[in-house]
């Protein structure tokens, strides 16, 4: 990768950990689906050594992984209803707080724990050895920035980490690399699958025809984008710097993730289904959404720039989503899916 995007670890006030109830929520609200694509599309032979193979590709640290792996392993137990040893492998950038993640696995769980760090835009595991694969709240990432984006001379150039201002060049440009990285992505995923094992994928994307900036998502960007030039202004951090640090993110839109994954071809398409719940939106809370955003996107910003300035950062984030309440209010809910792959 030509730089990272990881969670803020540890289990302290800023932590991924305390802040990621959201994301949780989502494979709590599509539980039930999991189950039954499991019992209903998993067809996998477990005669020879009664082991199942399970990963979890951008783990990260914190209850949700866990919770992820268990709704899993307890389908394939339903499923099976044999005695299965499981092995668990745990899949994130080398720089996620993995010590963090081993320190706080569940006491009673039932699997051997593995880690595999690495770019999951490469291959982490063997071929063929993988029953069931999931990967929650992280293919809206990319593994690098177009270089234009980052050269201030250039027209490409993309002011902070603005959304709001994405000309369609620089969509388009974003999205050519969003296609490149998910092609490698599935590809390798497939190599590492047996026939027919499954891939789970949860995640947040655009609804058709609804652009980042009109989302919390893309709002929430914005701020942090205005506190960081705000920020340079004042001198505590070094504009040309700024100038160059963007985000590692895309996300599509549901048509064009579909089309994506029917253009790759290693899959059959088994659920392609928007998950809606109660906590399928962030709350009108600025703290909520301050210390969400802080904990995803504050560790890219203090390896940046360091943490006193990402501290201050989220400060003024922090006064400026109270102040923007009104517009995210009038915000466009996203489109959070489960998809259900299956290994031609
Ligand atoms: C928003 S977190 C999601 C964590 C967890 N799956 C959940 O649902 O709460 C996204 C994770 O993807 C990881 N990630 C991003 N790009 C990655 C890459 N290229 N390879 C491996 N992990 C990556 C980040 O480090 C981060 O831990």
């Amino acid at each position: 990768m030509s730089s990272t995007f990881t969670m803020i670890g540890g289990e302290g006030p800023n932590s991924y950990r305390q802040h990621s109830k959201y994301q949780g929520a989502l494979v709590e609200a599509a539980k039930e689906k999991i189950n039954e694509a499991i019992s209903t599309k998993l067809n996998i032979d477990l005669t020879s050594n009664n082991l199942a193979n399970i990963a979890d590709f951008g783990c990260s640290t914190g209850p949700n992984t866990f919770f992820a792996i268990q709704t899993i392993l307890d389908a394939v137990e339903n499923k099976y209803q044999q005695d299965i040893e499981f092995q668990v492998f745990f899949n994130d950038s080398s720089n996620n707080d993995f010590n963090s993640l081993f320190k706080t696995l569940p006491p009673t769980r039932k699997y051997f724990a593995t880690g595999v760090p690495g770019s999951f835009f490469g291959r982490v595991l063997p071929r063929n050895t993988l029953h069931v694969g999931v990967s929650s709240f992280s293919i809206h990432f990319v593994s690098m920035i177009p270089k234009e984006f980052k050269n201030r001379d250039s027209p490409l150039w993309n002011k902070d980490i603005y959304c709001t201002g994405f000309s369609k060049k620089i969509e388009k440009l974003y999205l050519d690399q969003y296609k490149i990285d998910m092609e490698i992505f599935l590809n390798v995923r497939a190599q590492e699958l047996m026939s027919s094992g499954l891939l789970l994928l949860l995640g947040g994307c655009l609804p058709n025809g609804v652009k980042m900036s009109e989302t919390v998502n893309g709002m929430m960007t914005d701020i942090i984008g205005s506190s960081l030039s705000e920020i340079a202004k004042k001198g505590i951090i070094d504009q040309k710097r700024l100038d160059t640090f963007k985000l590692l993110v895309y996300f599509a839109q549901v048509d064009v993730l579909k089309q994506i994954i029917e253009d790759n071809g290693c899959f059959t398409i088994e659920v392609f289904e928007k998950i809606s719940h109660a906590n399928g939106e962030y709350p009108l809370d600025h703290e909520y959404l301050t210390l969400s955003f802080k904990a995803t996107v504050g560790g890219s910003v203090a390896s940046q720039f360091g943490q006193d300035a990402m501290e201050k950062t989220f400060e003024l984030v922090k006064e400026k989503t109270q102040e923007m309440l009104p517009q995210i209010a009038k915000a466009k809910p996203g489109f959070q899916y489960l998809i259900v792959l299956r290994k031609n």
